[in-house]
């Protein structure tokens, strides 16, 4: 049986992979970052700690760090268990591992709940979930939303996948998606419904190979760009 994960669940990955998986240039850095979905993932530490202007929302946030470490012990398991019963459907090349993946991602974990406290008394982790963000209009240059939309393509559906694109693109200017593989490693069966009704909508839409590839094919991401004045999906 293929990796699968019956619910979303909290896991996060470092700043370097979040660098690779949107090949972020440094041009990129300084834009104004919105991480949607972002969870326990050590970028916005990283980036902060950087001087960059990052804000993560994600609705696990409501949660207390106590409560999310919880969760993650809860989840470790699985998400553990999962890869090492389906070795085949990722690249063990930069991580060689299980184990190194899971000392990586725990490292990862604790980089974001020691800083989540000052973080959330700062702004920069904020609670809201898609398909409705509590943002102004165009309040990003880029937003960045990364093992949510198109991971869990048989949770989530082709509606959601669309309204929820279309709201990144009304409060950022720019939209990367990363992987475009649902669990299981294979191609979100979302992909081509979400790029042919966002180019009906005259959106900008291009898929782009990054240099991260750890999901078994799992090297792109969509971009999409450009909003319309009169969009609705
Ligand atoms: C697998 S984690 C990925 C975390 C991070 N982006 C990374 O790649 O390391 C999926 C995240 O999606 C978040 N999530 C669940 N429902 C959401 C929603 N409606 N809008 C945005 N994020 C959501 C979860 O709370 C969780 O933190």
């Amino acid at each position: 049986m293929s990796f699968s994960l019956e619910k979303v669940v909290p896991w996060g990955r470092s700043y370097e992979e979040y660098l690779a998986m949107f090949d972020l240039s440094q041009g990129d850095l300084e834009r104004r970052i919105l991480g949607c979905g972002d969870g326990p993932a050590s970028f916005n530490c990283g980036l902060t700690q950087r001087g960059g202007r990052v804000v993560s929302v994600d609705p696990i946030y409501e949660h207390s760090a106590e409560q999310i470490r919880a969760r993650i012990a809860e989840t470790y398991e699985a998400v553990v268990g999962q890869t090492r019963s389906n070795l085949d459907e990722f690249v063990w090349k930069t991580i060689p591992s299980v184990e190194e993946l899971a000392r990586l991602r725990l490292a990862a974990m604790e980089e974001f709940l020691a800083d989540y406290p000052a973080g959330r008394a700062e702004g920069r982790y904020r609670v809201g979930g898609l398909p409705e963000l509590p943002f102004l209009d165009g309040s990003f240059d880029l937003a960045l939303c990364s093992h949510y939309l198109f991971l869990y393509s048989g949770q989530l559906s082709l509606d959601f996948h669309l309204r929820s694109i279309v709201e990144l693109c009304r409060v950022a200017r720019e939209v990367r998606i990363f992987p475009l593989l649902e669990l299981g490693a294979i191609t979100s069966r979302h992909v081509e419904g979400v790029v042919g009704a966002l180019e009906n909508l005259d959106y900008a839409v291009t898929i782009e190979e990054v240099p991260y590839e750890f999901q078994r094919g799992g090297n792109q991401m969509l971009v999409v760009s450009s909003v319309p004045s009169s969009a609705s999906p």
